[in-house]
């Protein structure tokens, strides 16, 4: 304890509350991308599972609160909004998209308005770059803040660098003249592999005094807020550029192409967390797990696998291949044989599911029962050790402990109208290929016959026959081929 809180004097102590700038971040997200062709906004698009802005968010909230971020919306606005309003950030509306000097212009207004604090530094996020890290967000801003530079511009070398703008160094250093566009740019200036990742950080009050002087004299038509660099760049002010260690983490999503390899890249990244983790995945490159997915230690993954949305696997389970997952929670040492389909559902521990299971949502699945082949469940509860192994339907059934249900069993939950309810209370044994029509209850260790129909209740203990009783009538088949036999004899 003494030590902690010894450690944590001393690290206060070197960096003083008072030389940490006043930091707003502000992500740029109101464009429509154009050039993905969607009828979506571009970033409510989903890479690794969750749309391209809420990872901007969520790195954005690892830097300064989500009281100091600024979205930037225009194009469906209010979708955009929705989509990442859990997230508490403020929204500034670019009611008219006139390029990302103006989404900067629009931001002023929100950056000074009622009784924010002054913020000394405004780093700006692109809204479609998902792949930026907490890290180099925060090397940006050291760097700018030991610089005392008006723009920092964080900067990558890209071997195929068509599209992106580029970075016009002045001499040896740092220092930045201007960011030329891609359609602006001499056939010199194209060949020029240093680009601009579109992630800055400016001191606000250069920043809010110099920005009026953006124009829309380019090839769109919009303003710039590239240009901001050859703006400072004139008025002497100091500009500069630092490069990223890793190419990939600004790399923007502007094409469906370019979004799918990024959706690649965030895969594979988070499979590699997740080994570091301690989990087993083979062939990596085939399972598709969402961001948000948490896997225990020495689970082991097969190929083909998806884990999707908010899904938690304990540790020691085996997902057997083509799995799919979502949004489910599952215990330690769970077995998910193949083809298993979950999605909002629970198991407990030690259970085992499939192969081919389905498992709708509201499924919970308690410790230790076993769920297998091809049998569908929906809006249930199958208690502790509990199993339904084969070929069967259970919806809206609450299902006690130790309970066999039998290959083929049905519940009849839909009248055609509503849904009703099967109750089958601990170590009751339902028959193969019963027929459970609700709403029914099946007491406490009762039995119910192969092949019954059930459409009353079951006392406890009793057995339940609802079948027609079977009839032998002896001799009957051999008279019959004799007779088949001679009616041949006759014909030929
Ligand atoms: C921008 C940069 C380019 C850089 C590249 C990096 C400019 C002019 N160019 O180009 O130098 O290499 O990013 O990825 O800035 N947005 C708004 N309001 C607008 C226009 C855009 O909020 O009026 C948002 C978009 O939604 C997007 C972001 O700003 O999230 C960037 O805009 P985008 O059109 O993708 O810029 P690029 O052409 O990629
Ligand atoms: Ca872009």
């Amino acid at each position: 304890m003494a030590k902690s809180s010894q450690t944590r004097a001393k690290s206060s102590l070197s960096r003083p509350l008072r030389s940490r700038p006043a930091i707003a971040v502000v992500i740029m997200a109101a464009g429509k991308g154009t050039r993905l062709k969607s009828k979506h906004p571009k970033v409510l698009h989903d890479i690794g599972g969750k749309p391209i802005l809420a990872h901007v968010i969520a790195t954005a909230k690892k830097v300064v609160p989500a009281d100091d971020i600024f979205v930037i919306v225009g194009h469906e606005a209010e979708r955009v909004r929705k989509a990442v309003a859990d997230t508490g950030v403020n929204f500034v509306l670019q009611a008219d998209q006139r390029g990302t000097g103006h989404a900067l212009m629009v931001a002023r207004e929100a950056l000074l308005s009622g009784a924010r604090q002054k913020y000394d530094q405004v780093i700006v996020l692109s809204g479609d770059a998902p792949l930026i890290t907490a890290e180099t967000i925060q090397k940006v801003s050291d760097f700018h803040s030991a610089q005392k530079a008006s723009m920092t511009l964080l900067s990558a070398d890209l071997d195929n660098p068509y599209g992106y703008g580029r970075v016009i160094r002045k001499g040896k250093g740092a220092e930045v003249q201007a960011i030329v566009e891609e359609k602006s740019a001499t056939p010199r200036q194209r060949k020029i592999r240093e680009i601009n990742s579109g992630f800055y950080a400016f001191a606000a009050p250069a920043l809010y005094e110099h920005i009026d002087r953006l124009s829309t004299a380019n090839p769109h038509g919009e303003y710039y807020l590239t240009d901001m660099a050859g703006v400072f760049h004139r008025a002497r002010k100091k500009v500069v550029t630092i490069r990223t260690a890793d190419a990939g983490e600004v790399l923007g999503s502007n094409t469906r192409a370019e979004m799918m390899m990024l959706d690649a890249r965030m895969r594979l990244a988070k499979c590699r967390e997740l080994l570091d983790q301690g989990v087993t995945i083979f062939y990596p490159h085939t399972c598709v797990i969402d961001s948000d997915v948490e896997v225990g230690a020495d689970t082991v993954i097969e190929p083909f696998v998806q884990l999707l949305g908010k899904t938690k696997i304990g540790a020691d389970c085996r997902i057997r291949s083509y799995s799919v997952i979502g949004n489910s929670l599952v215990g330690d040492r769970v077995t998910v044989r193949h083809g298993t389909i979950m999605e909002d559902s629970s198991v407990g521990a030690d259970a085992v599911l499939g192969p081919y299971s389905h498992l709708r949502p509201g499924s919970e699945i308690g410790e230790g029962a076993h769920v297998g082949n091809f049998v569908e469940t929906k809006k249930i509860k199958l208690g502790r050790g509990s199993k339904a192994n084969h070929l069967s339907y259970l919806g809206d059934a609450e299902i006690g402990e130790g309970v066999n249900i039998g290959a083929g069993t049905i519940t009849c939950n839909y009248d055609g109208v509503n849904k009703h309810k099967t109750t089958i209370e601990d170590g009751v044994f339902v028959g193969s290929d019963s027929t459970l029509v609700a709403p029914v209850k099946i007491g406490r260790g009762a039995y119910v016959a192969a092949a019954s129909c059930i459409t009353e209740d079951v006392p406890e203990d009793a057995l339940a026959l609802g079948r027609a009783r079977q009839s032998v009538k002896e001799g009957w088949a051999r008279a019959k081929r004799e007779a088949q036999k001679k009616e041949k004899a006759k014909s030929s």
